[in-house]
């Protein structure tokens, strides 16, 4: 082979090996590049799996409860059943606008100051809490603890009347009303294990409570008591009522820790 033609078919062969090497090169960037996106794909879709699930699990729950045919009358009544009795879960009771209790419950009752009272079950330990808070200087107020039907309906009767006052009609009042106070039978104010707790130096019910040191001491500390603050301020949506600095809920030591830790609602850790 003459001289000229050798370095030619070197030249060649070199420019094939070369574009052979560029495009598998290339090949396999693009593999990178699909698996990344493949990968990212089923990342996305493990994710909405997740939700899908949980939002089935919650689908199958409600349809369990239609199709056991549960009516608010049966949940009040088994409500009422649970408070009243002696099983581990009587005061992991719900109760809220959908899961009323019945009127006719009355737990046995221990005061906690002159005109406040909690379900007898609960007083050492809200006692243990109010005396430790007191220890560590804090100034507390009890507002409110056990409220019967008839209280509860003057609260809400009340706070109706006071939206009328600022101009609402009678519809928008009810509306604004059952955002902040439970309609009477669905408040946890009847069953004797909540309590509305403010600063002695501020009273009012509002965000602003949130601000007192009485306040912050009772949110990180009422767990240890078997308490927990009921309305949070990012749960709404969760618990239908609007956030609520003062309102402590008792639900008993694990699930108070349990609650506290995850920080979720009631609604949430019952599933409900
Ligand atoms: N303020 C709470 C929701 C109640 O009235 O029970
Ligand atoms: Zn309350």
């Amino acid at each position: 082979m003459a001289v000229n033609q050798r370095i030619k078919y070197r030249l060649v062969k070199v420019l094939c090996v070369g574009i052979i090497v560029g495009v598998l090169f290339g090949m396999l960037i693009m593999a990178g590049g699909a698996r990344s996106a493949v990968k990212k794909k089923q990342k996305e879709l493990q994710t909405a799996g997740a939700e899908l699930k949980e939002e089935n699990k919650k689908l199958e729950k409600q349809l369990k409860e239609v199709q056991a045919g549960e009516s608010a009358a049966d949940i009040a009544k088994k409500n009422a059943e649970q408070l009243a009795s002696d099983a581990d879960d009587w005061c992991l009771v719900l109760v809220n606008s959908s899961h009323p209790v019945d009127t006719s419950y009355t737990p046995e009752l221990t005061a906690i100051e002159e005109d406040e009272s909690v379900d007898s079950r609960i007083a050492d330990e809200t006692n243990q809490m109010l005396q430790d808070a007191k220890d560590a200087g804090m100034n507390l107020y009890i507002v409110s603890g056990y409220r019967d039907y008839n209280d509860q309906r003057e609260v809400f009767n009340q706070t109706m009347s006071d939206w009328i006052a600022q101009g609402k009609t009678p519809l928008e009042a009810y509306e604004e009303t059952e955002k902040s106070v439970a309609v009477p039978g669905t408040s946890e104010h009847s069953t004797g294990l909540a309590l509305d707790i403010t600063s002695g130096e501020y009273g009012e019910l509002d965000d602003q409570q949130a601000g007192t040191e009485e306040s912050q001491w009772l949110a990180e500390n009422c767990y240890k008591y078997g308490f927990i603050l009921r309305y949070p301020s990012d749960k709404s949506d969760a618990t239908g009522i609007v956030y609520e600095p003062w309102h402590y809920r008792y639900v008993g030591k694990d699930a108070a820790k349990e609650i506290t830790e995850q920080g979720i609602t009631l609604e949430e850790y019952l599933g409900k």
